[in-house]
């Protein structure tokens, strides 16, 4: 048995590796406006929103847009991710993930998505997850970006669990931050030199199992 009465997982970089779809897209459209986008310099976008990860990018052309052109650009490069999105399949699900949400299931633990996505429902369609979630809580549903804690502390009280019972499992800095923000526990997916605020930090899901979750 486990202490733990939930797990929420962020969905890009953790469920599934989206990261390359977003950076296509984004390096596109820089490409557009007439300079070049790196994959060096997509990692400053990770778990950061549509409307900032945009703002970062015409930083870094030095290029400058009013309101309603950048609500053009964001728009273009959304068109472009969902094209992509919309050709996911199941075999694209990262090693170990749906085994471990299936194992929280199993093991009476609630699970919840906590994504600033607000494709993450397609997403989630394609590589036929939706169902493994008690509560999908994405950038529709959320009005504070991660690191603020809004979209793990929706996530918890649509469970009916208390943050201190929760552990999030993010691959972004500023996703541990908002865990930690928000009073649960958090496990890293990525670099331990990275994501210093995690409680752990395992390269991938198929790292985790339920048993680790009463070490934490
Ligand atoms: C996640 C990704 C970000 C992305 C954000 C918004 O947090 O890690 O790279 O910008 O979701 O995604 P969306 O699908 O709404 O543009
Ligand atoms: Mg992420």
């Amino acid at each position: 048995m486990s202490h733990i009465k939930a797990c929420l997982f962020d969905l890009d970089g953790v469920i599934v590796d989206t990261a390359i779809y977003h950076y296509q897209a984004w390096k596109r459209l820089a490409n557009e406006l007439g300079f070049d986008f790196t994959e060096h310099d997509n990692e400053q976008l990770k778990g950061v929103s549509r409307t900032r990860s945009l703002e970062i990018i015409l930083e870094l052309g030095g290029v400058t847009q009013t309101e309603a052109e950048k609500e053009e650009l964001a728009d273009r490069k959304n068109k472009w991710y969902v094209e992509m999105i919309g050709k996911m399949r199941p075999d694209e699900i990262l090693p170990g993930a749906k085994e471990f949400v299936q194992a929280c299931r199993n093991a009476g633990i609630k699970t919840a998505l906590g994504s600033a996505s607000k494709n993450s429902m397609m997403i989630l369609d394609k590589i036929g997850m939706t169902d493994l979630f008690d509560a999908i809580v994405d950038g529709n549903k959320v009005t504070k970006a991660k690191p603020d804690p809004e979209v793990f502390l929706k996530g918890a009280e649509e469970l009916g669990v208390q943050p201190v019972d929760c552990v999030v499992f993010e691959d972004a800095i500023a996703g541990v931050e908002a865990a930690k923000a928000g009073g649960m526990k958090a496990v890293g997916i990525g670099e331990p030199a990275v994501l210093k605020q995690a409680d752990i930090v395992l390269p991938g899901l198929s790292a985790m199992t339920v048993d680790k979750l009463n070490e934490l």
